[in-house]
C-alpha cells in the first residue's frame, strides 16, 4: 500500500505532541496518514512512544496538541463504544474469572447483542484462532500461547474496522510467534481490517507489514513499506535499526553525477551514494549491507573502488557463510554470501580485496 493522502485517510495524526509531565514531549509533532485495511507498524526502542500513540488512538489518553482523526472525525467526538476499535495488550489481560466463551462474549455484550447471535460469533472468533474447543476453560487453564490467541479473538469478535496491538506475541516463544504472525496477517487481511501493530521486533515488522513507521526518540525517522527500508534507509539510526549493517565513517571529499566520494577515517577512498550528505567537508557514516559486499573482484563493475581487507573469522551457517573482517579500522565488518558452488571458504588471517557497486553503499549522516 502507497502513501495516502489526508482525504482519503481511515486514521490520521496532525501535529500530535504529547507530554505527560508538560515539559517532555515523548512524542513530537507526528503527521501520520494510514489507509483502510494497511497494516501499519511502530517499530522502535524502549521509550520511543510507541504506546503513547496507540493509547491516544484508542482515545485512553488525550494529545496534548494536535489532532488524531479516525474516518475524518476527531478521536475524542467520538463515544468509545462506537469507536469501533479492538485492542490486545502485550500483558493479554483476559478476565480471569470468565470462561473463555464469557470472555468473548463481553464485548459484544457491552455492544447489547442477542444471545444467539453472540453464541455464534463467539464460536466463529475461536475457531479462527484454532481454540474452538475451548470455549469452555478459564484463562489460568490456557497456556500463553493459547490466552495469547484468545485475547486476539477477542479483539476481533466484535468485527472491528481498526484493532490495536501492543508487542501481542511477547510473551511467546519463537516458534509460535512465528505462526501468530502469520496467522494474524491472515485474519486482518481475510477481514479486511486495518492493523496499527506495535513490535520492538524488526523481523516480526518486515514480515507482517504494509508499511513499518521507525520510531525513535518521540518522532517517526521513517515511513516506507519493508523493502524500502530495509534497502533504502534515509538515516544512520534506520540503517542500523533495520536488520544488519556495516558502518565505516570518514569525510566527504566530493560529489558528483550521483556519487559521493569519501574518504575513509584510514585514508581509503570508497564510492557511495549520497543519501543524507551535501557537500564535502562533512562528516558521514557510510552504511553497506553485509550481503551486498563483493569478495570476488571479477564481479565488481571496472573503475570500482576497492578495500583491502583481513579476515578474522569464517562462520558456515549452512544455507550462507558469514565472514568476519577487519575493514578500515573496523573489526566487526560482516559479509554474508551464498553457499555456493564458486564462493570460496575464507582462512582467518587472509590479506583480501573487497568492494560494492556504489549504489548499495550509502553515505548517511554521522
Ligand atoms: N503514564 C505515563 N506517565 C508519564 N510518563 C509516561 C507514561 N507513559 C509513558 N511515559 C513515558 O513516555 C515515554 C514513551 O513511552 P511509551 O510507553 O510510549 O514507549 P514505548 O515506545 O511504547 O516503549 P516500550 O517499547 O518500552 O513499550 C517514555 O519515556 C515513558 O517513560
Ligand atoms: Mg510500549
Amino acid at each position: 500500500m502507497t502513501n495516502q493522502g489526508a482525504g482519503d485517510a481511515f486514521v490520521l495524526f496532525e501535529r500530535v505532541q504529547k507530554s505527560y509531565d508538560g515539559e517532555t514531549l515523548v512524542v513530537k509533532d507526528l503527521n501520520l496518514s494510514i489507509g483502510k485495511g494497511e497494516f501499519l507498524t511502530m517499530l522502535g526502542p524502549s521509550g520511543s512512544g510507541k504506546t503513547t500513540c496507540l493509547m491516544m488512538l484508542a482515545g485512553f489518553e488525550t494529545a496534548t496538541h494536535g489532532e488524531i482523526k479516525l474516518a475524518g472525525r476527531p478521536i475524542n467526538n467520538i463515544p468509545p463504544h462506537k469507536r469501533g476499535i479492538g485492542m490486545v495488550f502485550q500483558n493479554y489481560a483476559l478476565f480471569p474469572h470468565m470462561t473463555i466463551a464469557e470472555n468473548l462474549a463481553f464485548p459484544l455484550e457491552v455492544r447489547n447483542m442477542g444471545k444467539s447471535e453472540r453464541e455464534e460469533k463467539v464460536k466463529r472468533a475461536l475457531d479462527m484462532v484454532q481454540m474452538g474447543t475451548f470455549g469452555g476453560r478459564r484463562p489460568a487453564q490456557l497456556s500463553g500461547g493459547q490466552q495469547q490467541r484468545v485475547a486476539l479473538a477477542r479483539a476481533l469478535v466484535f468485527e472491528p474496522e481498526l484493532v490495536l496491538m501492543d508487542e501481542p506475541l511477547g510473551a511467546l516463544d519463537k516458534q509460535l510467534r512465528e505462526h501468530m504472525q502469520f496467522e494474524i496477517k491472515r485474519i486482518a487481511d481475510g477481514l479486511g481490517i486495518t492493523v496499527v501493530y506495535v513490535t520492538h521486533d524488526q523481523t516480526e515488522a518486515l514480515t507482517m507489514s504494509d508499511r513499518v513507521a521507525v520510531f525513535n526518540d518521540g518522532k517517526i525517522q521513517q515511513l516506507a513499506p519493508p523493502d524500502v527500508l530495509y534497502e533504502e534507509p534515509e538515516n544512520s539510526f534506520v540503517a542500523q535499526f533495520i536488520g544488519e549493517n556495516n558502518t565505516l565513517e570518514g569525510v566527504v571529499k566530493e560529489i558528483n553525477n550521483g556519487v559521493a566520494l569519501v574518504e575513509l577515517d584510514d585514508g581509503e577512498l570508497i564510492d557511495c551514494k549520497p543519501v543524507n550528505v551535501s557537500k564535502p567537508g562533512e562528516r558521514t557514516r557510510v552504511s553497506i549491507r553485509p550481503e551486498r559486499v563483493e569478495m570476488n573482484k571479477a564481479r565488481l563493475q571496472p573503475g570500482a573502488h576497492t578495500l583491502k581487507a583481513e579476515v578474522l573469522e569464517f562462520i558456515y551457517m549452512g544455507d550462507i557463510f558469514r565472514t568476519r573482517l577487519r575493514v578500515a579500522g573496523n573489526e566487526e565488518f560482516v559479509v554474508k554470501t551464498r553457499n555456493a558452488p564458486d564462493q570460496r571458504r575464507m582462512q582467518p588471517g587472509e590479506q583480501i580485496e573487497i568492494g560494492w557497486l556504489p549504489t548499495d553503499c550509502r553515505a548517511l549522516d554521522a
